[in-house]
């Protein structure tokens, strides 16, 4: 089982940006956590962070290549990129969209993803812990399909 786990823009910042909407844990320590999380799953994870459109959207494309499945955090694309969406529709690998905030709850703008049309499901609000869901969700849709 290989997972590809993206994170889209301003992710990099995580641990200093909004900590009181986006958490204390930085990239490197929620990445850290989901490879444990991953392995001991019995899944590979890869991870990928970029603040630019295409580069997402090659992540994506080059993922169709070697992995079962994938995890995004698209940021702030979620709200806007038929890029991205069209990208993964593209794939054909089973996705699972996540975000550290409750969309929901937030800005207006926030409160639609033009991405989650295309995923298995959508975690939203549980912090780092979205992607922990996410990432234990990827594995046990990969098991019930071998
Ligand atoms: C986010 C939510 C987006 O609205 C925002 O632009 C982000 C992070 C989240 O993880 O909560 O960059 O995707």
């Amino acid at each position: 089982m290989k997972i590809l786990l993206i994170h889209g823009p301003n992710l990099n910042l995580l641990g200093k940006r909004s900590p009181e909407i986006y958490g204390t844990s930085s990239l490197d320590e929620i990445n850290a956590r989901m490879h444990s999380i991953a392995k001991e799953g019995g899944a590979e994870l890869r991870t990928f962070q970029s603040n630019s459109e295409g580069a997402l959207i090659d992540a994506i494309h080059e993922a169709a290549d070697w992995a079962d499945g994938i995890i995004i955090n698209p940021g702030a694309y979620a709200h806007y990129s038929y890029a991205i969406r069209d990208a993964l529709a593209s794939v054909q690998l089973p996705a699972i969209e996540v975000h550290l905030s409750n969309i929901y709850a937030r800005e207006e703008f926030r409160r639609q993803s033009v991405i989650s049309s295309v995923v298995v499901g959508c975690v939203s609000g549980l912090g780092w812990r979205s992607y922990a869901c996410g990432v234990q969700a990827m594995i046990g849709i990969l098991q019930d399909r071998k």
